[in-house]
């Protein structure tokens, strides 16, 4: 290179060479493709900004929903991909669903889980371009599942039935699961937790209960288009042959139907003698765990069944 292109070169503007300021994550380089690690999506500062005409400070770290969340304002957004309890900071924003979007007149339509909520914002949530926004992505999330509410064991507690209720939905203008595909089968394997995959909507909750909160580091999300699910980072085909020691953290997470508490699994809400979940989706899988004397799978540890109740039953 020539002296002038040299000093030509030095003169352009160019990214600075230093280090990432951002904490890093624990465990990330274990887990596969897919384990959710967010990034700092917050303001840097405390911020004043205005919601549907109301104006709101808020402090560092936040985004446009804990204004909303200050002015009431959030009961409009079902935010199904977002879960905002005590302690559990670290799951999500995973701007996954879109059910939470509000217009900004400085950016246009973002979502507001996710989007800092920076100085000066003046933040909508009801003009006709969010609603409509809002509409459209929760018919799009109930697309993915098959809406058997009456049989669910999550009925009355399933925060989708919840948004499609207080959103009005009659008829999801994409259809549901049930009008298109086959059913995957239910994976009950596990002594404590049913997975129904025809109910989940690819919100990542339980992948960062499980992988960020709990470091158990046993679910992921793998594939793609509509062959995209909920798998096992291990590879297993089951649960019962995954990692997961059942601390039960996914299931609570999970917006739907799609992770059950095993007790739970047939509570049929129609009074229909015999209706239930099982019968009334079809097929199901899964093996006869009475008498599992470990509340963690076989594969946790490197244990079997086998080994397990042999030792017990030479215990006693
Ligand atoms: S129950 Fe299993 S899969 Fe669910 S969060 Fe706990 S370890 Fe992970
Ligand atoms: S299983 Fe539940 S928590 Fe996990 S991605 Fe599906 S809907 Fe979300
Ligand atoms: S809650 Fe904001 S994108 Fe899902």
């Amino acid at each position: 290179m020539s002296t002038d292109q040299t000093e030509r070169a030095e003169s352009l503007p160019s990214v600075p060479s230093i280090d990432d300021p951002r904490p890093q994550p624990p465990l990330t380089e274990h887990f596969n493709p897919g384990t959710a690690t967010d990034p700092d999506v917050g303001a840097r500062e405390t911020s004043s900004l205005t919601v549907d005409g109301e104006e709101v400070s808020v402090g560092e770290e936040a985004t446009i929903i804990d204004a909303l969340e200050e002015v009431g304002a959030d009961e409009d957004l079902s935010a199904l991909c977002y879960y905002d309890r005590e302690d559990t900071d670290r799951i999500g924003p995973r701007s996954e669903c879109r059910t939470c979007m509000v217009e900004t007149d400085e950016h246009g339509l973002v979502p507001s889980c996710s989007f800092p909520a920076e100085e000066g914002l003046t933040v909508r949530t009801d003009s006709t371009e969010a609603e409509e926004a809002r509409s459209v992505n929760l018919d799009l999330v109930l697309s993915d599942h098959n809406l058997r509410c009456t049989t669910c064991g999550k009925n009355g507690r399933c925060e989708l039935q919840d948004a499609a209720i207080e959103a009005d939905v009659e008829v999801p203008r994409y259809g549901v699961f049930d009008d298109r595909d086959e059913y995957e089968p239910i994976d009950e394997s596990s002594p404590f937790i049913q997975i129904d995959r025809n109910k989940c909507i690819l919100c990542n909750r339980c992948v960062e209960a499980c992988n960020d909160v709990q470091v158990e580091g046993v679910l992921r999300i793998e594939g793609s288009g509509p062959d995209t699910r909920i798998g096992f980072q291990n590879g297993a085909d089951e649960m019962m042959d995954s990692t997961c020691v059942s601390c039960g953290h996914c299931a609570t997470v999970c917006p739907t139907g799609s992770l059950v508490e095993q007790d739970y699994t047939d509570a049929a809400t129609i009074p229909l003698p015999g209706f239930t979940q099982e019968n009334s989706i079809g097929k199901t899988i899964g093996e006869d765990y009475d008498g599992q004397p470990n509340p963690a799978t076989p594969m946790k540890g490197n244990q079997t069944y086998e080994d397990d109740a042999l030792g017990e039953a030479n215990d006693d």
